[in-house]
């Protein structure tokens, strides 16, 4: 299996302020990756500056074995708020069309193959029966399944996904998640940032846990130990009672 994502001493800041800085880790084909640490830890700003959509201070971030500009169209991103303008008139099965984008021809129109796909994304997330529903009057949850419809569309290699189960329900979740597995075992490499630690331990291959710096990177096994889940967030971790489970208490 060849390396799907590899940065190597990643350092960032904000106006000066550093967020984190010599993060090294990478990521081979097939994974799902779950990225947790506390708020303002700075998973978002991990995914954003691994996609070139920010600038870095130090480091260098290869995907599918080159630089982000030319994998960019093997790649879904789903940011945490999307700041599309829900006033505009669009559907939802245009919405998930926007993900065909890197695929239609010069002409822009889409064809059959196109449609099916949107036809199948929107079905595989639940909202097939919203199809031609105004985007605005969807439901915070109905919302972020149709985000994830349109980078299902995208059929890309790549997935990055900040928080894609916020205000989803459990069932929706449930499935959101066979989903991600069923693209994993094709292949795709699928990146979550997740901030339910129980859930987290249970459903990544792979975790890189944050909080200014890397704190711990790989399997659960090498995560879910107390001293890195302490340090992470502050103390407030311990054992179920009668159970070696770790949990974060207040986290
Ligand atoms: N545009 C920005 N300008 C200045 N500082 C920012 C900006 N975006 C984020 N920050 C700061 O950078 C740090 C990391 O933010 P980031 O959004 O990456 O955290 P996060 O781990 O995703 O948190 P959350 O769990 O709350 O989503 C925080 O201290 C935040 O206040
Ligand atoms: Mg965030």
């Amino acid at each position: 299996m060849g390396i799907n994502v590899r940065v190597n001493n990643l350092a960032v800041s904000y106006n000066g302020v550093k967020v984190f800085e010599n993060i090294t880790f990478s990521v081979e084909s097939g994974q799902l990756v779950g990225i947790i640490g506390p708020n303002g830890a700075g998973k978002s700003t991990l995914l954003k500056s691994i996609l070139g959509l920010m600038s870095i201070d130090r480091g260098e971030v290869e995907i599918l074995d080159g630089s982000i500009s030319k994998a960019r169209r093997k790649i879904a991103y789903v940011p945490q708020r999307n700041d599309i303008n829900l006033d505009f008139p669009v559907s939802v099965e245009d919405v998930v069309m926007m993900g065909r984008f890197p695929h239609l021809t010069w002409w822009g129109l889409p064809r059959r193959k196109d449609r099916e796909v949107v036809t199948e994304s929107l079905k595989e997330v639940g909202m097939i029966g919203y199809r031609h529903r105004q985007i605005g009057q969807l439901s915070g949850g109905q919302l972020q399944r149709v985000f994830l419809a349109r980078a299902l569309a995208q059929e890309a290699e790549l997935f990055f996904l900040d928080e894609p189960f916020a205000g989803i329900d459990i069932s929706s979740e449930t499935m959101i998640m066979d989903l991600l597995r069923g693209l994993r075992n094709q292949g795709k490499s699928i990146f979550v940032v997740h901030h339910d630690l129980n859930k987290a331990e249970t459903y990544f291959d792979t975790l890189v846990l944050l909080k200014n710096r890397l704190i711990a990177f790989g399997s659960r096994e090498e995560v879910f130990r107390e001293e890195t889940l302490k340090e992470a967030y502050e103390g407030r971790v311990s054992t179920f009672a009668g159970s070696d489970k770790l949990m974060v208490v207040n986290g």
